[in-house]
């Protein structure tokens, strides 16, 4: 187990070369997206900047963002694979940006698992152990009890063919744990499975992870991966860190529009160009007072970005009156699409009432006030 500790990363990759060898036009294709990238320099384009994170001892970090905003970069910088344009790594406290990645002491788990498929579950547990000239006896002792740890002792003849998707997972992160890293990373390991099976890896990774507490390293763009998986998330963009915080934090105070619409499912409803009077919003017709906390921050502003999760609307007789254009039935929720005027909104409700809801039905709903989020108009900052 191992704390990192990432001080002002950089990492900025040249420009492709219109002289390579594919396509001259190809190549002047690239270089034009590439420099039309929202951050460059001349030589470049930079895919890391000002990133700073200190991962503590058997903390299960999650790196998210959208493609492009440079998870892998910084995963690949940790690791060794990709050189650090600027700033500094360190591992328990000894600067590692020089350090080849088999001397780093840390695990990297890909996407798909990469196991030997002609070799067995013990010999793929076994290989990077031989790899290091270990003598048998010791490899044959070690192989053994990871495959005890992670409950695999049965399944060691098998192939990798001959496993589920997780115990296929289970295979990877053993050959990873043999070598007693100090940190795993992981990139986007459960990508290429379908939904019910990645439920349950994240339940096993969870479980494995309390087990071991060891300190991990993940990256996903799946934003329900990273509020199930988590200690912490750090959202990304453009290369730089968002915010970085608690499931519960970036879910509950969102620093600005694009975390607060990047998290959570259904998206949360966003009202642009909403008046402030008094301590109220007068959002579809209906005057809402705000709760102490927030009006004072949205004091002085005609009209703010009011933000509304989905499942923070109740029904109110004397609520919002929406017309219900579609509905979704997902296990115990409906997701009720509602219209009002100009705007459309979603509102989840529970099945309990067992009533369908028709299109072009009117539903009366009213948000919970202390769950609204307000946001400034230009930069999307939240207000509080
Ligand atoms: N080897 C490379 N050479 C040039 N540019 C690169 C290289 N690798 C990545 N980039 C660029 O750096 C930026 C960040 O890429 P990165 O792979 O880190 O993103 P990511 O967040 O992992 O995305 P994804 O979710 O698609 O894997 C992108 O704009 C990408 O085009
Ligand atoms: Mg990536």
């Amino acid at each position: 187990m191992s704390e990192l500790s990432l001080e002002n990363l950089v990492k900025i990759y040249p420009f492709t070369s219109t002289r390579r060898l594919f396509g001259r036009k190809q190549a002047r294709d690239m270089l034009a997206r590439e420099q039309a990238m929202p951050y460059t320099t001349n030589e470049g384009v930079i895919a890391v900047q000002q990133f700073s994170l200190e991962i503590k001892n058997g903390e299960f970090v999650v790196l998210l963002g959208p493609s492009g905003s440079g998870k892998t970069s910084v995963l690949r910088m940790v690791a060794g694979l990709e050189s650090v344009s600027d700033g500094t790594i360190r591992m328990d406290g000894k600067v590692i940006n020089d350090t080849p990645p088999p001397d780093r002491n840390m695990a990297m788990i890909f996407q798909n698992y990469s196991l030997y498929p002609g070799f067995t579950v013990y010999d793929n547990l076994a290989y990077p152990l031989r790899n290091l000239h270990m003598p048998r006896a010791q490899v044959d002792e070690k192989v053994r009890a990871v495959a005890g740890l992670l409950e695999m002792t049965p399944l060691l003849d098998r192939r990798p063919s001959e496993l589920s998707g997780g115990q296929q997972q289970r295979t990877a992160i053993g050959r990873a744990l043999v070598r007693d890293p100090g940190i795993f990373l992981m990139d986007e390991p459960m990508s290429n499975q379908d939904p019910a099976l990645k439920a349950r890896l994240r339940e096993e990774l969870k479980r494995i992870h309390r087990k071991l507490g060891t300190t991990i390293l993940y990256v996903t763009h799946d934003q329900t991966d990273a509020l199930r998986l988590g200690d912490r998330i750090v959202l990304m963009q453009d290369g730089m860190i968002v915010q970085a915080g608690t499931p519960q934090e970036l879910y509950q105070h969102p620093r600005n529009l694009y975390c607060a619409t990047f998290l959570g499912t259904p998206q949360m409803n966003v009202f642009r160009g909403i008046p402030v009077q008094e301590g109220k919003i007068r959002l579809m017709g209906r005057d809402i007072s705000l709760p102490e906390s927030i009006k004072k921050a949205a004091g002085g502003m005609a009209a703010v970005t009011v933000g509304i999760r989905p499942v923070h609307f109740v029904p109110d007789p004397r609520g919002i009156e929406g017309t219900v254009d579609y509905t979704e039935s997902i296990e115990a929720e409906c997701h009720l699409h509602l219209k009002h005027g100009n705007e459309a909104f979603t509102v989840v409700v529970p099945k309990t009432s067992g009533r369908p809801y028709s299109r072009g039905e009117t539903v009366r709903v009213m948000p919970e006030t202390d769950r609204i989020h307000l946001f400034h108009p230009q930069t999307g900052i939240r207000l509080d």
